[in-house]
């Protein structure tokens, strides 16, 4: 049976050791590290990760500034408003929270913000240091970057090992591969076209899935004792679905009872856990990493930008 790979105490740790650095910051005069949360539209999903990302800006001491923009903002004004964080001096990090509404240009966006103050690592500077190795003076996408984080302070080495990553993202799954590499992994990335998936899957020591589909990852993609890392966050409303994934786990079925659903990866736990010998549940595995990482990104930029000041 698989040990769960617990990401929330993981990233309470990481919040911690932020919270001191931050601490000594302060104590010497210096100015807080700040992010500025830019979010067009008011798509739920989104509204709850930004209003959490200001969140622990607050609990961290951060200064944190929140724009929310109307659905009908136009790339025009939102470079606008990302031309503006470029200048503010407050502001170390800028976020802005995809995805975006379909009129507004995504790439002019991205490449506008300043890359020592692009905290998700998007910016093609940042992409191209990460993938030359140069990770000591980039910003690196904070979920693939939790991810290392995990394996790390679990003592799972990755040196050599197999790892496979379904999916290839720019958020996620190329991020993840150079992670991987720079580690000396030995790396094999999957996707929708890959033939024979499970079989590709099953060679890994070190399974990431990160295709956003409900339980896509059975029995049959894991090779016992691997590691499994489920970067999925799916809502599930139907309760014979629920079985499915979780059995008869009845805090799901009650969840969905109450709150009209229930969040599932993109592994099924009821199929794997058997095999694996190590697994992220979803919610508090890969989730809470993110945000943890996100604030760990911000203090690196703030350091970056004082370096970068006296040099
Ligand atoms: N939407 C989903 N994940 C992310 C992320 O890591 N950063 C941003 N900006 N938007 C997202």
């Amino acid at each position: 049976m698989a040990q769960l790979l617990d990401g929330k105490r993981i990233a309470d740790d990481i919040r911690a050791e932020v919270k001191l650095d931050v601490d000594v910051l302060l104590s010497k005069g210096a100015r807080p590290p700040g992010l500025a949360v830019v979010l067009v539209g008011g798509d739920p999903a989104s509204t709850v990760y930004v209003g959490s990302k200001v969140k622990a800006c607050q609990e961290l001491g951060y200064y944190s500034a929140r724009h929310d923009l109307p659905a009908s903002t136009t790339t025009a004004e939102l470079l606008a408003v990302v031309d503006a964080l470029n200048h503010d001096d407050r502001v170390d990090g800028i976020l802005v929270q995809l995805p975006l509404p379909k009129h507004i240009d995504e790439t002019l966006v991205l490449d506008a913000i300043v890359p020592h103050k692009d905290v998700d690592g998007f910016h093609p500077v940042n992409v191209g240091l990460l993938y030359l190795g140069q990770e000591a003076r980039s910003l690196t996408p904070c979920t693939p970057t939790g991810i290392i984080e995990l394996l790390q302070r679990y003592d799972i080495d990755v040196l050599g090992k197999r790892a496979v990553v379904i999916g290839r993202s720019a958020i996620v799954g190329k991020p993840m591969i150079s992670l991987l590499i720079n580690r000396s992994a030995t790396v094999t990335v999957c996707h929708s076209k890959t033939k024979d998936l499970p079989g590709v899957c099953r060679e890994a020591d070190i399974l990431i899935a990160a295709i956003g589909r409900t339980g896509f990852v059975t029995d049959q993609f894991v090779k016992p004792g691997a590691v499994v890392i489920d970067v999925g966050i799916n809502p599930v409303t139907d309760a014979a679905v629920a079985r499915e994934l979780f059995g008869d786990d009845e805090k799901r079925l009650a969840a969905i009872e109450r709150r009209g659903q229930t969040l599932a990866g993109d592994v099924n736990p009821r199929l794997v856990e058997p095999v694996a010998g190590w697994l992220t549940p979803v919610p508090g595995g890969v989730g809470p990493l993110t945000i943890a990482m996100l604030m760990k990104n911000t203090l690196k930029a703030h350091r970056l930008r004082d370096q970068a000041a006296t040099a």
